[in-house]
C-alpha cells in the first residue's frame, strides 16, 4: 500500500472522516492563486464554523506553490505536491495529535525511533513554552537531546493573518552517516516530514492575536518527500512517484537521466502541474494573467527544456507524459479522467502557439547575447511581445549564461505598451475626444463594480478578459462558460445599483506589490507590476490594481443598466452596459 492510502486508513481507524481534496484553484479565496496547504480550504472551519463531516477530518490535498518556480530542477522541490493532513476541529489537541503521529510513523511506516527528532515551541513574551508537547514526546520515548526548542520556526500561520498557533515539527535523519546523539534542526541531514500545528489563535491584519472559539489541530505531511524517505532515495525523482515519468522522458529523448537531470526534472514537474491546473474545474487556460499566466509559464518552460533535450517538439511527447501522469493519479482525482481531453488540448494548443515562434525567439536571444551582452528592456519586451517568451524565461536563459536582464526597462516598456493599447482602444487617436473625460471616468468605476458583481452572482472564478469604454457605453469581457440567464443579469444589475445607491467612497492607495497581492487585489499580470502599485478600493466590494482614473464616490454614477449580453469568444462573455443620468 502506498503512503497516501496508509495515512488515510490509519486516521479513519482513529475516527476521522475522509474529505475530498479541494480544487487547486481556491473556490472562495481570491487572495491566493492556488491552494498552498491542506488547511487553506478548511479556514472557515478552523475559525469555528461547523464542518458537515464532523470534528475529525483527514485528506490528501492538491497544493501548488509557484513562488520559486524558477528554482525547480533540484532533487526536492516541486511546483505541485500533495499534502497529507489530519485535523481536529475542537476535538483532540496536543496529546492525542502527537500520539497519532508517533504511532503512524513508528508502527505503521516502521520508521525506527532513533531516526526521529522533533522541535517544540520555546515560548516568547505572549505565548508560553509548549510544555505539553515536550512532555508528550518524552513520554513516547524521544530523548531530550532530540527535542529542539525553537521560537520562530515553531509558530505557524499561512501568510500574515488567519488562524495560527505553535507547532511541533517532526524530522527524519536522511543520511547513511552515523546518527548524531543530539538534534540540530540546522543540520540538513535532518529533514522535516510532518508539522503538527495547534491552532488556537487568530491573528488579524493589524497583528492582534485573539483566542479562537475552539482549539484545533492542523497537520501537514508532504507525500513526495516522505515517499522518497521511505524508499531510501536521496532524489525525489528516483522514488516511485516519479521514476516511470523520468524513464518515459528518457525514452522520448533517447538520453539518460544522469547528466540531464535538471531538464528532465523540470519537464516532469511542470507537465504534472500543468495537468492538474488544467484538469481543475475552474477551467484555467494559458493566458497572460493570474493562474493562466502560471500555466503558460509552466508549459513554455517545459517546452524549452524539451527542446534542450532535442525532443521533437511537434511530436506527441507532452501528450505521452500527460497521459502517464493522468494514469498514475486517476484513481485519486476523478477530474483527471473527466477533463482528460481538455488537459491534452490545453497542452497541445499552447505548445503549437509557442512552437511557432520558439525557434526564431531563441535565435533572437542568441543574437542579443552575442559577446556576452546583457539583455536590455527593449529586447526582453521584444522577446515577450513578438516571440511569446515570458520575462521569467528570458531571465532564466540569461542566468544560464551568467548575464542579466534589465527588468525595470522591460516593465517600463510593458506599461508604455499597455497605455498605448488602452488609449488606442478608447479611440483617442481617432477623434481626439474620447479618453478620460468625466463620463469615461464614471464608466471606469462602473467597470470595477460590474466585475465585483459578476463574481458574486456568477461565481468567484469570473475574471476580466478585457474592457472598452466610450462616452456612450462600457463594454466588459469576462471568463464565463454560459450565457447569463435573465435572473443573473437582473441580479447583477441590482447589485451594482445597490452599491451605487449606498454611496461608497472610492479610495486610491499606493502600496507595495506584495501587499497588494496579499490584500487580494484583483489584477491582470501580477508579475509585471512595479514594486509600488496603485490600488483602487470600493468599500470591501472591490479592490483592483488599476491606473484609474475613478470617481470619488459611487453615488456619482447614475443608474446602471445592462443593454446586451453576448458571446465574445470561447469561454468569454461580453456585457454592454450604460449609465443613465437620473436628474
Ligand atoms: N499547515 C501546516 C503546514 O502547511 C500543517 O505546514
Amino acid at each position: 500500500m502506498n503512503l497516501k492510502d496508509l495515512y488515510i486508513n490509519y486516521f479513519i481507524s482513529k475516527g476521522h472522516k475522509q474529505i475530498p481534496s479541494a480544487p487547486v484553484v481556491p473556490e472562495n479565496d481570491p487572495s491566493v492563486l492556488f491552494n498552498t496547504a491542506g488547511m487553506q480550504p478548511l479556514i472557515p472551519y478552523l475559525m469555528g464554523e461547523e464542518h458537515p463531516y464532523g470534528t475529525r477530518l483527514v485528506d490528501y490535498q492538491k497544493c501548488i506553490r509557484t513562488n520559486d518556480l524558477e528554482e525547480i530542477g533540484d532533487t526536492t522541490h516541486h511546483t505541485f505536491f500533495e499534502m497529507l493532513g489530519n485535523w481536529s476541529l475542537g476535538d483532540y489537541f496536543k496529546d492525542e495529535s502527537i500520539e497519532f503521529s508517533f504511532e503512524f510513523l513508528v508502527s505503521v511506516l516502521n520508521i525506527p525511533v532513533e531516526r526521529l527528532a522533533v522541535t517544540v515551541f520555546a515560548g516568547n513574551d505572549s505565548i508560553p513554552f509548549d510544555e505539553v508537547s515536550y512532555n508528550k514526546w518524552i513520554s513516547l520515548g524521544i530523548k531530550s537531546e532530540r527535542i529542539a526548542k525553537t521560537e520562530d520556526d515553531n509558530f505557524w500561520i499561512a501568510g500574515e493573518s488567519g488562524p495560527c498557533g505553535s507547532d511541533t515539527e517532526i524530522f527524519y535523519f536522511r543520511s547513511d552517516d552515523e546518527i548524531p546523539e543530539s538534534f540540530d534542526p540546522e543540520d540538513e541531514r535532518w529533514v522535516e516530514i510532518w508539522n503538527n500545528v495547534f491552532m488556537q489563535y487568530y491573528k488579524d491584519s493589524e497583528g492582534n492575536v485573539t483566542e479562537l472559539p475552539k482549539k484545533n489541530v492542523d497537520t501537514g505531511m508532504g507525500v513526495e518527500r516522505t515517499t522518497a524517505i521511505l524508499e531510501g532515495v536521496n532524489d525525489n525523482y528516483k522514488s516511485s512517484i516519479w521514476r516511470d515519468v523520468i524513464e518515459l522522458i528518457s525514452n522520448i529523448s533517447g538520453l539518460s537521466y544522469e547528466g540531464n537531470e535538471v531538464s528532465m526534472r523540470i519537464i516532469a514537474d511542470h507537465i504534472r502541474t500543468a495537468v492538474f491546473i488544467s484538469a481543475d474545474n475552474a477551467g484555467i487556460k494559458p493566458s497572460n494573467t493570474n493562474q493562466g499566466y502560471i500555466l503558460r509559464r509552466l508549459i513554455r518552460r517545459a517546452i524549452r527544456h524539451a527542446k534542450a533535450l532535442n525532443i521533437d517538439i511537434n511530436s506527441d511527447w507532452e501528450e505521452r507524459i500527460a497521459l502517464l501522469i493522468i494514469d498514475k493519479y486517476k484513481s485519486y482525482y476523478n477530474e483527471l479522467l473527466d477533463n482528460k481531453d481538455i488537459v491534452l488540448e490545453v497542452l497541445r494548443s499552447e505548445k503549437i502557439k509557442f512552437n511557432r515562434t520558439l525557434e526564431k525567439g531563441l535565435r533572437e536571444f542568441e543574437k542579443a547575447t552575442i559577446n556576452n551582452k546583457d539583455i536590455d528592456g527593449d529586447t526582453a519586451f521584444h522577446l515577450y511581445d513578438t516571440y511569446g517568451f515570458p520575462i521569467e524565461l528570458t531571465k532564466e536563459m540569461a542566468n544560464e549564461k551568467g548575464l542579466n536582464v534589465d527588468e525595470k526597462g522591460f516593465i517600463l516598456k510593458f506599461k508604455a505598451h499597455q497605455e498605448l493599447s488602452r488609449t488606442a482602444s478608447q479611440g483617442m487617436f481617432k477623434g481626439g475626444l474620447a479618453g478620460n473625460g468625466e463620463v469615461e471616468t464614471k464608466y471606469h468605476t462602473a467597470t470595477h463594480l460590474l466585475n465585483a458583481a459578476l463574481k458574486v452572482v456568477v461565481g468567484s472564478d469570473v475574471h476580466q478578459k478585457g474592457s472598452n469604454i466610450t462616452s456612450e457605453r462600457m463594454r466588459f469581457d469576462f471568463s464565463c462558460d454560459h450565457k447569463l440567464s435573465d435572473e443573473e443579469k437582473n441580479k447583477t444589475e441590482d447589485l451594482v445599483n445597490n452599491w451605487i445607491n449606498e454611496g461608497i467612497d472610492v479610495v486610491k492607495t499606493e502600496m507595495s506589490k506584495e501587499e497588494a497581492i496579499k490584500s487580494g487585489a484583483e489584477c491582470m499580470f501580477i508579475e509585471k507590476y512595479p514594486d509600488i502599485v496603485t490600488v483602487y478600493s470600493i468599500g470591501d466590494i472591490s479592490k483592483e490594481l488599476c491606473g484609474g482614473p475613478h470617481v470619488s464616490n459611487t453615488s456619482l454614477l447614475g443608474k446602471f443598466k445592462i443593454v446586451k449580453e453576448e458571446s465574445s469568444s470561447t469561454g468569454v462573455r461580453r456585457i454592454k452596459a450604460v449609465l443613465i443620468d437620473e436628474e
